[in-house]
């Protein structure tokens, strides 16, 4: 899992690299796809449930699983990229969130409360620990900001495959769920809206937006339970 997350985390890398005014989502999946390849890993997104790409691209008021295409990023923009890799049969996957040119101070802060709760949701992954101490975290941080989580959607378990049990809910209460246990691996993925939490799934039927227009940002880790503590797999 730690060479699975390594793949993500360099397709992280060349793909923030090419983020900026002009550049459409579609080629940074196929930069997406051109790392997968170099590192002889495969895609776990492309053709799940039918999924067309390798990466998530989710502008402004899209908050996740915004399909990569001809749209064109604009000076302001805020894009969330989400990404995972097979390698061996196990799975990565991850996400950032960064502005294109230069963000307004509202979309800033957004993006630096979507970083800082993953973090300090992180941090919370200690061995005989408790899964809701993790949602308690980031449920706490967001709504002092006055901001919400997307409804609808969780975290999860991760290994063999993408998504396995259990849940990781966002907002949760301090020593409630599943004990932690070293060897566990979770995908942790805070998704803020700045205004409403309430999303909507667009026609396409995956890219999933703010029903009130506010925009949304989405970051990630895949982050396993150590003796030492959480060790984040997806980081470079
Ligand atoms: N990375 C997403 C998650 O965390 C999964 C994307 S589903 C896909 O659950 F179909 F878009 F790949
Ligand atoms: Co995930």
């Amino acid at each position: 899992m730690r060479r699975a997350g390594q793949v993500v985390a360099e397709m992280h890398e060349a793909i923030r690299a090419a983020i900026r005014p002009g550049v459409t989502t579609a080629s940074l999946d196929a930069i997406g796809r051109a790392v997968l390849a170099r590192r002889g890993a495969t895609s776990n997104f492309l053709g799940y449930h039918g999924y067309p790409a390798v990466i998530c691209a989710s502008v402004n008021d899209e908050v996740v699983h915004g399909i990569p295409g001809d749209r064109i990023l604009d000076d302001g923009d805020v894009i969330s990229v989400d990404c995972g890799a097979i390698v061996q049969g196990w799975h990565g996957d991850a996400a950032f969130t960064v502005g294109v040119g230069s963000i307004d101070a509202s979309t800033r802060r957004l993006i630096d409360l979507a970083d800082a709760s993953l973090e300090a949701g992180i941090a919370t992954l200690m061995p005989e620990g408790r899964l809701g101490d993790y949602g308690a975290v980031v449920s706490g941080m967001v709504d002092a900001a006055g901001c919400a989580s997307a409804e609808g959607f969780t975290g999860h378990g991760i290994g063999r495959a993408m998504h396995e049990a259990p849940a990781v809910p966002n907002e949760a209460r301090a020593g409630t769920g599943p004990r932690l246990r070293v060897g566990n691996v979770l995908a942790l993925e805070p998704m803020i809206c700045a205004g409403s939490g309430e999303v909507m799934i667009l026609d396409d039927g995956w890219t999933a937006v703010t029903v009130d227009g506010s925009r949304a940002v989405h970051v990630e880790h895949t982050v396993a339970v150590t003796e030492d503590g959480p060790e984040i797999l997806t980081r470079p």
